[in-house]
């Protein structure tokens, strides 16, 4: 059975920074308040041509780069989102397009903040069975434009960006270890965003009332996720016959210092074996694991060989945990240049709208 390994990353934030004492000047809010609570100073917010498609492609294209993959060879695209652009088409057939990723089948993947590590574990499960090469795992939110900008108690925590892994098959050990996924809808209504679905779509007083906006139970989603993140963490590394011994970091959903400190204190391992990143883009939602993973590599903290555990929760409610080992690119021939598809990928876009368009016209005049 071929394992799936972890070849490429990548992310991507908006240019745009949003700072605590920004939010100030629009809610009643203090940087002081937002540190000590969540330990968030700033977030990235996504400027009027940035789309939860374009941050996953910019993220997209810098994984396949380090892999080393043409977007062709590409056989299944995940996209994790909870913001994607429409209801349909998916975020991922966008992404598809605009990467040139001809033979590849492409869906969304809504699991909320803890959405990665799923999306991550159905890519593996597909390269494990054999179906699937190469996979490319986007997680990607542009949680802005969902956020009611007049709540404190949600505005304060959400950003945008985007984060992707390039997951490819080899015969050597390694990559994905072992993955849990759980989840309690009797939970769904801690936080949501009620309407603009077929439940309640968007009608005049839906959009008056607000309901097209992030709400949120912060106390109730708070004790939940103290109580999830360290046992789904002791689950995955026991599926994957590993202890807390055995890895070297723990990379949490970046939702709140205050969680991930309860974490460490459940797992009784000290803060430095954490990876944090939360205190420049927020809560990123299902983005925040790949942006912190991407980081602490580019960085070089963490190391090929190294074992570690990603763990998150999230709306749904949803929570789950992988552990992998780190194994770095696989070896590969000639140099890739993704970005080159994207130009082509764009003409061939065009070209098969314009062969829609054709045929349409020569359809209707026989009929
Ligand atoms: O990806 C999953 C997404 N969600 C989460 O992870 C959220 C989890 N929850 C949290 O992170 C925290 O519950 C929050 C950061 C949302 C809130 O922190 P808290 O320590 O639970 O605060 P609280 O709701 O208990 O509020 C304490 C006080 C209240 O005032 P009173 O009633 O004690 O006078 C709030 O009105 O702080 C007040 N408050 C604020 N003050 C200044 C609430 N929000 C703010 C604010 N600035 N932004």
């Amino acid at each position: 059975m071929p394992y799936a390994h972890i070849t490429g990353w990548g992310m991507a934030a908006p240019e745009g920074v949003m700072t605590n004492d920004d939010i100030a000047k629009i809610v009643d809010t203090n940087d002081q308040w937002i540190r000590e609570r969540t330990g968030i100073r700033e977030r990235r917010i996504a400027g009027a041509s940035d789309f939860t498609s374009t941050l996953g492609v910019e993220a997209s294209i810098k994984a396949l780069k380090v892999a080393n993959v043409r977007p062709t060879d590409i056989d299944l695209i995940i996209c994790s989102t909870s913001t994607p652009e429409y209801m349909f088409p998916a975020t991922a057939c966008l992404i598809q397009d605009q990467l040139g990723a001809t033979k590849a089948g492409a869906f969304d993947l809504l699991a909320a903040c803890t959405g990665f590590i799923y999306a991550l574990n159905m890519g593996a499960q597909a390269i494990r069975s054999g179906s699937v090469k190469t996979a490319l795992i986007i997680g990607s939110e542009t949680l802005s434009r969902f956020v009611n900008w007049k709540d404190r108690n949600t505005c304060i925590l959400f950003g945008d960006g985007a984060g992707a892994f390039v997951l490819q098959a080899s015969e050597r050990p390694g990559g994905v270890l072992s993955a849990v996924m759980h989840s309690d809808g009797s939970g769904g209504d801690l936080l949501t965003l009620p309407a603009g679905g077929s439940h309640a779509p968007a009608t005049e007083s839906t959009v008056h009332e607000g309901l097209h906006c992030i709400r949120m139970d912060g106390k109730e989603v708070f004790r939940f996720a103290t109580r999830v993140m360290a046992s789904a963490t002791l689950e995955a590394l026991d599926a994957a016959g590993l202890k807390v011994e055995d890895i070297k970091w723990i990379v949490p959903h970046q939702a709140n210092i205050r969680i991930i400190e309860a974490a460490a204190r459940g797992l009784k391992l000290p803060m430095d074996r954490f990876i944090v990143n939360l205190d420049r883009y927020g809560n990123t939602s299902t983005a925040s694991i790949p942006i912190a993973m991407v980081e602490a590599i580019e960085k070089g903290q963490i190391k090929e060989g190294e074992k570690l555990v990603m763990v998150g929760f999230g709306a749904g409610l949803t929570w789950g945990a992988l552990a992998a080992e780190w194994t770095g690119p696989l070896p590969s021939k000639g140099h890739v240049r993704p970005e080159q598809y994207r130009r082509l990928g764009r003409v061939r876009s065009l070209v098969r709208r314009a062969i829609r368009f054709i045929e349409g016209l020569l359809y209707r005049r026989e009929l």
